[in-house]
């Protein structure tokens, strides 16, 4: 089955690190909302057809961009200029509640927006006009279950559904704020995935998320929180993660990307 898909990538690290990939090259991306460095990879499947796979990473070279200044649209839309069709975005995530434990990857299904001030739409007015995108559910149901499966393919723990809350950071939440969150229904924290998949759905992309709990939120633990804290455990659990990155590529490359967004 010829490969219809293009897979995009925004998270951390890149094509180098995963061995299923031959890195292609780096390019910048010229888009009306800004710049964008990506890093392009191919799969290539016996019989000589390949699945295109695209990297951003969101807070820039050197993780120098701080949640609330990523530019959220230039990403998206150096992927949907590339002709990308699907998302695997990546977070790091503190946990709402003692049974989610730092360590485990979680696959989002819904989140609550408790971020201010960004840039939520690509539709503010002008041409395009008015226009309301459904987000009943922003997740792309497809690519969970797909990622699903993968998971239990290489026996990699992962839990299928959580409620994102996103707040407006770089702080981290006080512990009231992370009680009130656990309270409205929430199950991981983070900074970083609204407006992405606001922004993702907007754009007619197909977008997941996987996140990776670094910590338990403020407060349900005695110690207080620390950037280092969070970015070593992403390090420690690059691997996992990697492992789940590679599966998809290869599902989707040697099944031509069946099973999406049905
Ligand atoms: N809060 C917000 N964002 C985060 C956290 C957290 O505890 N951990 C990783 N990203």
């Amino acid at each position: 089955m010829p490969i219809a898909e293009k897979l995009g990538i925004i998270g951390g690290s890149g094509v180098y690190d995963l061995p299923v990939l031959t890195p292609e090259r780096e390019t910048l991306i010229r888009t009306e909302r800004g710049v964008v460095n990506a890093e392009l990879g191919r799969y290539s499947r016996d019989d000589g057809e390949e699945l295109s796979v695209v990297f951003v990473a969101r807070h820039g070279a050197g993780h120098s961009i701080p949640p609330h200044r990523i530019n959220y649209h230039a990403n998206i839309l150096a992927l949907k200029q590339l002709g990308v069709t699907c998302v695997l975005g990546t977070t790091a995530v503190g946990s709402l509640r003692e049974r989610i434990h730092p360590g485990e990857l979680v696959l989002l299904d819904q989140f609550l927006d408790f971020t201010s001030g960004r840039s939520y739409t690509f539709f503010d007015g002008g041409p395009e006009g008015v226009q309301h995108t459904d987000m009943t559910y922003p997740y792309d149901e497809s690519m969970r279950h797909i990622l699903i499966d993968v998971a239990e393919a290489c026996d990699l723990q992962l839990r299928p559904r959580g409620t994102y809350v996103c707040t407006e950071g770089p702080r981290f939440e006080t512990a009231a704020e992370i009680e009130m969150f656990a309270k409205l229904g929430g199950d991981v924290v983070g900074m970083t995935n609204v407006p992405e998949v606001v922004l993702a759905n907007e754009m007619g992309l197909k977008y997941a998320a996987i996140s990776l709990v670094t910590n338990y939120g403020a407060g349900l633990s005695d110690s207080p929180l620390t950037h280092e804290e969070v970015q070593e455990a992403m390090e420690q659990n690059q691997a996992q993660i990697g492992q789940v990155m590679s599966g998809l590529i290869t599902r989707l490359a040697e099944t031509g990307g069946e099973g999406l967004g049905r």
